[in-house]
């Protein structure tokens, strides 16, 4: 009896130590249990899976055998002898699973006639198969293919990471392989950010203006929500348009500004701000748009000239502010053609894409447009319970799950209050322009 109560304090006490090394310390508890186990388990069930998941490729072998017909349900049997030729099916060379942060990432040699795409369409299937939480295919060289497993979704909590020290960079969140989710604008300027109401697009803007805050940058918005997002930002804001007309008036100070710079750069045998000299290099500016739809939807005919005038002051920002340290960050519902061939070209110029959760099939392929479909399906399977989360294509031409840091209004306003002694006044940004702009 004794004995059996100490075995049981025993077992008690290692399931309590189990329990507490992984909530704790998931980390070594990971790599030094779990790991080893899962490692162990794919390799012994790789041919069943691959069986099961149609990767196998039927091959002609030589089998020997004691008893003459019992492989004949193996397969084709041509010689009924002891050494016989028979089609068996082979499976892709497995090396061993490598141990990641969010789970584990094996090289597999592909078979003759078998292409990456092959993999990435069984993804879902090798997913359940090995009871993960997800599994992404990709090619690293011709002939490999690397399938990344995540054994828990990453993105259910995001805990936040140290900020970016680089100018114009701003980590605002995480990818689902743990990595930092980063934007920089001076790697990829323009982003379009789409998503339904309540999909975290607005959280995003405001991890931008947390990370940008503390920086050397004038930020510019355009909120045709009335001002409600932003306003309360305005103190580190250099300008805000918070109605169609004031728009058109901030963008053609924009489009001016930029010919200027152009003759600045001119000037200086520079192609950009970049190659300018510190002294006279003029400062970047980062343009955030939320609800962009708003500057394109025409109630009467009476508004055309307007949004005419916006759509194309707003197309030569994006296509042309690059070079010049003007950088767009557009946020909107739907970023749809239906809303005029301004907003289709405008789209063109932006190469980040950011795609949170979507209703429709049709704005998730507006925003990531021909990429992957395998993206498209999974923006579409984004739940409404993890607001934040987005496929984001952008930087390296890959596209990831991510989710974004959640940044309250109130710690957003905080940081613009905190660092509105670095924010440069329009007029001051504007002044050597000619009269008609500041007039
Ligand atoms: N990364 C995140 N983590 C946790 N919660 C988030 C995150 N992003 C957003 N949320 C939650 O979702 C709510 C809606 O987010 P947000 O206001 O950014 O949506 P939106 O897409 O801008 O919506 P709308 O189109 O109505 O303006 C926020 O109030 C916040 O509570
Ligand atoms: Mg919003």
């Amino acid at each position: 009896m004794r004995d059996a109560l100490v075995v049981l304090a025993v077992l008690a006490a290692l399931a309590a130590g189990l329990w507490a090394w992984r909530r704790w310390h998931p980390g070594s508890f990971w790599l030094a249990l779990r790991y080893p186990a899962a490692a162990v388990s794919v390799r012994a069930s790789w041919r069943r899976v691959a069986l099961g998941c149609g990767l196998t490729k039927k091959r002609q072998r030589f089998w020997f055998t004691t008893v003459p017909g019992l492989v004949a349900s193996t397969g084709v049997v041509r010689v009924r002898r002891r050494f016989q030729r028979i089609a068996v099916d082979t499976k892709p060379f497995m090396w061993l699973p490598m141990p990641t942060r969010h789970g584990w990432r094996v090289t597999l040699h592909t078979l003759e006639g078998q292409t990456p795409g092959d993999y990435a369409d069984a993804a879902e299937a090798l997913a359940h198969s090995w009871g993960v939480h997800a599994i992404r295919a990709s090619s690293p060289r011709p002939g490999r293919v690397v399938l990344m497993a995540t054994v828990y979704d990453p993105l259910v909590k995001v805990e936040h990471l140290p900020a970016s020290a680089d100018l114009l960079t701003v980590t605002v969140g995480r990818l689902e392989d743990g990595r930092p989710w980063t934007i920089d604008f001076r790697v990829v300027p323009h982003w379009l950010n789409a998503g339904a109401t309540q999909s975290g697009k607005s959280n995003l803007a405001n991890a931008l203006i947390v990370g940008l805050a503390p920086q050397p940058v004038a930020l510019v918005g355009f909120d045709l929500k009335g001002g409600v997002e932003f306003t309360p930002y305005a103190s580190r804001l250099s300008a805000l348009a918070t109605s169609r007309a004031e728009s058109v008036t901030l963008l053609e100070d924009l489009v001016c500004l930029m010919i200027d710079r152009m003759g600045l750069c001119r000037q200086a045998g520079a192609r950009n701000i970049w190659q300018l000299p510190p002294g006279i290099r003029p400062i970047p500016i980062v343009v955030l748009v939320d609800e962009l739809a708003e500057l394109y939807l025409m109630a009467d005919k009476s508004e055309k000239d307007e949004i005419a005038k916006t759509s194309t002051a707003l197309l030569r920002v994006a296509q042309l502010g690059r070079a010049f340290g003007i950088y767009l960050f557009c946020c909107g519902q739907r970023i749809g053609s239906d809303l005029g061939p301004g907003v289709t070209a405008l789209r063109a110029q932006c190469s980040g894409r950011i795609c949170h959760r979507v209703n429709d099939p049709e704005t998730a392929t507006m925003t990531l447009g021909d990429l992957d479909p395998a993206a498209l399906v999974s923006a579409r399977a984004i739940p409404a319970e993890t607001p934040g989360v987005a496929i984001v294509a952008g930087q390296d031409g890959q596209w990831y799950r991510a989710r974004s840091f959640y940044v309250t209004e109130q710690t957003a306003e905080h940081a613009a209050r905190a660092h509105a002694h670095l924010t440069p006044s329009w007029d001051e940004i504007t002044s050597h322009l000619p009269d008609t702009v500041n007039a």
